[in-house]
């Protein structure tokens, strides 16, 4: 696991003062990335329409660029508000395999004021059942942080 308080206060320091979203994504999704081995893919998507999430700013082989809310797990997490834990993704109906060496992810809607839904944070493992809820609640927490305000 991260040491999750080093990570959110690195995280916080190179955020400092910067609104734009697409450089905090870029920012977020290098450190979290490198923070963790078992962390094969970490990306954005982004709201750019209703009921759609666009391909934003990620580390890692290639993504699909663009997802449905009505499709996948990052759509279950658009769709929802609520955070995905999946231990094993070939047991979730209607994932969407962009490699097909992930085995589980992890997917946290991302919210600005007012709980505006600006887009999800998707974590992909090739290990099958990587992430804990510690990792769901760290990883909420930082997101509050950068993206909360905004
Ligand atoms: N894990 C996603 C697809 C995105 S790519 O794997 C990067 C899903 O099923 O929503």
């Amino acid at each position: 696991m991260p040491d999750y308080p080093s990570l959110a206060r690195r995280i916080a320091s190179l955020t400092e003062g910067e609104t734009d979203e697409v450089a905090l994504m870029a920012t977020v999704c290098c450190e979290i990335h490198h923070s963790d081995d078992r962390f094969d893919w970490t990306g954005f998507y982004r709201v750019t329409a209703p009921q759609v999430l666009k391909i934003g700013p990620y580390q890692g082989g290639h993504g699909c660029l663009v997802i449905p809310f009505s499709r996948g797990v990052c759509g279950a997490a658009a769709r929802s508000g609520l955070i995905q834990l999946v231990p094993d993704v070939d047991a979730f109906p209607g994932h969407i395999a962009c490699a097909s060496s992930t085995r589980s992810e992890l997917v946290l809607p991302v919210f600005g004021t007012g709980r505006r839904l600006i887009g999800v944070l998707d974590i992909d493992s090739d290990r099958p059942d990587a992430f804990t809820q510690d990792d769901a609640h760290n990883l909420e927490a930082i997101l509050a942080s950068v993206f909360g305000h905004l």
